[in-house]
């Protein structure tokens, strides 16, 4: 049986960009999957067909048991949805946006009140609550926004990078209100470019680039995918950082990655405790002084590196610079 977000197929072309071309989903229901991609890998177009906005060029998807194509109207009803741009009305207040949307659904009155109250009390917006939405910070827009999706409890969400422009205290925030959501039966279907979030919150991930599925698997089977420890450097002086690549190059056991403003160097290895061991005593033989050294697991970061020959982009949306993979 088909999952509760169910996608066969996908191609959606806008011009000559190839969006999505041939994106195969399937969520079982009650989980959680993390649509992980850089920018303009096609996340977002994902969403949009899943949640009827837009029209597929070809695939089918089959939502809440709903097909999306047959019946759009139907399926709107069973999910809820948070865009990766907040659409909330800036003239309404925060309370008025929630208790419009609560009436939209068909609630009665006092729910809709009860309701707003209990989700701005969450949100932490109940301060600004009586105030109109066009006076709210980013982060509180989007809060409200994610409030308003949560106002009805539908069985299948969407979250277009949820935690986009979130402080980490809200972020974690909202990482325990999915949670709960998902505890209660939810399906989810998130996207993120935060590696850690998905590793956090997903039990499957599916990596996607130019609009293909490049990986699947738990983030477990994407780690394990890309292979074992890593031996992560800190060069203490930026000069000597091509040095440095080439003594753990001659380690490695796949691509060196370098991130100049850190003077970090990662490599792949296997070999464990003792392989640490030769490279400090390589990189003292040629005099290379470093600041940390150690060995860990692949983070999905790495998963990504390995699998796209790139980072993900939400590196340099974090106002950090990274180089790509040197080899
Ligand atoms: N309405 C549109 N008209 C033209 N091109 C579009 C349209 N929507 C999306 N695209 C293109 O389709 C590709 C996928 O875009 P999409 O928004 O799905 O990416 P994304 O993975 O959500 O990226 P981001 O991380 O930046 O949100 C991009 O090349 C984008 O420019
Ligand atoms: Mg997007």
């Amino acid at each position: 049986m088909p999952g509760a977000i169910y996608a066969e197929g996908l191609v959606k072309t806008f011009g000559d960009v190839t969006a999505l071309d041939g994106v195969d989903l399937d969520v079982p229901e009650g989980t959680v999957l993390g649509l992980l991609g850089p920018n303009g890998a096609g996340k977002t177009t994902a969403v949009r067909v899943l949640t009827t906005l837009i029209k597929p060029d070809r695939g089918r998807a089959v939502v809440a048991g709903i097909d999306v194509l047959k019946k759009p109207n139907e399926v709107r009803h069973a999910i809820g949805l948070s865009g990766q741009f907040a659409a909330v009305d800036e003239y309404l207040t925060g309370r008025e946006n929630l208790r419009m949307v609560g009436r939209l659904y068909q609630m009665g009155a006092r729910e809709a009140k009860a309701r707003a109250a209990e989700l701005l009390e969450r949100f932490h917006l109940a301060d600004a609550a009586d105030r109109p939405a066009k006076t709210y910070s980013g982060g509180m827009r989007r809060r409200l926004d994610l409030a308003a999706a949560l106002v009805v409890s539908p069985p299948v969400m969407f979250m277009d990078e949820p935690t986009t422009g979130l402080d980490p205290r809200n972020r974690q925030q909202l990482w325990e209100v999915i949670q709960e959501l998902v505890a209660g039966g939810t399906t989810l279907l998130l996207t993120t470019q935060y590696l850690e979030e998905a590793d956090h919150l997903a039990h499957d991930i599916c990596v996607i680039d130019h609009g293909r599925v490049i990986a699947r698997g738990t983030s477990d089977q994407l780690k394990a995918r890309t292979g074992g420890e890593r031996v992560e450097l800190v060069v203490h002086e930026r000069e000597r950082i091509p040095d440095a690549v080439e003594v753990v190059r001659a380690f490695g056991k796949g691509e060196t990655t370098v991130e100049q403003h850190t003077r970090k160097v990662v490599v792949p290895v296997s070999g464990g405790a003792r392989l640490l061991a030769e490279v400090i005593r390589e990189l003292d033989v040629r005099g290379i002084e470093i600041d940390d050294i150690g060995l860990r697991r692949p983070t999905l970061d790495d998963v990504f590196i390995s699998l796209t020959g790139h980072v993900a982009e939400a590196a340099a949306v974090g106002g950090e610079e990274r180089e790509g993979a040197l080899s």
